[in-house]
């Protein structure tokens, strides 16, 4: 008997004696603890009639190296990290929304090289636009775009460079990262990733 039918079973035997002491007793005060019991004991049956639900932390992707072998799996990896542990969609959407605060990422892949998507994840400071809405200077504003590289998202490269994956599949691009350029735990990479440093040089590549 599982937990649940037991506390039922507990529930009913209260409506239960609460019914009979309606029924049997005259006594006034009596009768008032049996109405209570009744609608206590309705109360508990409704509740447990709820189905349970276990609110559990989202599942981990687990980033499993032997198991991608093209760069298409890289892109399915990509786009689950994407709406999980990458918090992504939490700001950006694919495709025009009413609710958007944050750039559309849709066509991103094409829009933007591979370095400086990089860049975009993990430099998110390194090229903004420059706020001229006030007097004198234009300042840089801050990114609200979060280190994609760091707590609390903390992707590691090869989850970053799948997620990259995706983006540029998702706009219909061809993918330029290559499974040779994971990292294998505890090897050096075969071919060093080109990380983008940060600076205005890379805006030029950028279109
Ligand atoms: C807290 C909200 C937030 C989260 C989470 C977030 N972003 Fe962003 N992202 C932004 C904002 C806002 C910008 C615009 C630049 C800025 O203000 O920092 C941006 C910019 C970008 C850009 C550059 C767009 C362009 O047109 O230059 C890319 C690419 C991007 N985000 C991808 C991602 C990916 C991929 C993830 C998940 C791994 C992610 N973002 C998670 C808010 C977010």
């Amino acid at each position: 008997m599982s937990e649940v039918v037991k506390l039922q079973l507990i529930g009913l035997m209260i409506v239960g004696s609460g019914t009979l002491i309606l029924l049997l007793v005259r006594a006034q005060f009596v009768r008032v603890v049996g109405f209570v019991a009744i609608v206590l004991g309705l109360f508990t049956l409704v509740a447990l009639s709820v189905p349970q639900m276990a609110s559990l932390p989202p599942i981990e992707e687990k980033f499993d190296i032997a198991t991608v072998k093209t760069p298409t799996d890289m892109a399915t990896i990509g786009q689950k990290i994407f709406f999980s542990k990458g918090q992504c969609a939490l700001c950006h959407t694919i495709g025009p929304s009413e609710s958007a605060r944050c750039p559309d990422l849709k066509g991103i892949g094409a829009k933007l090289s591979r370095e400086f998507l990089f860049e975009s994840l993990t430099q998110p400071q390194a090229y903004i636009y420059l706020d001229y809405r006030h007097e004198g200077q234009p300042k840089e504003y801050p990114a609200r775009m979060p280190y994609i590289n760091k707590n609390p998202i903390g992707l590691s490269k090869n989850e970053i460079l799948s997620v990259i994956a995706f983006l540029q599949q998702m706009s219909g691009e061809p993918i330029s990262v290559n499974v040779a350029d994971l990292e294998v735990p505890g090897h050096a990479p075969a071919t060093p990733v080109k990380v983008a440093q940060s600076g205005p040089v890379d805006v030029a590549q950028a279109h």
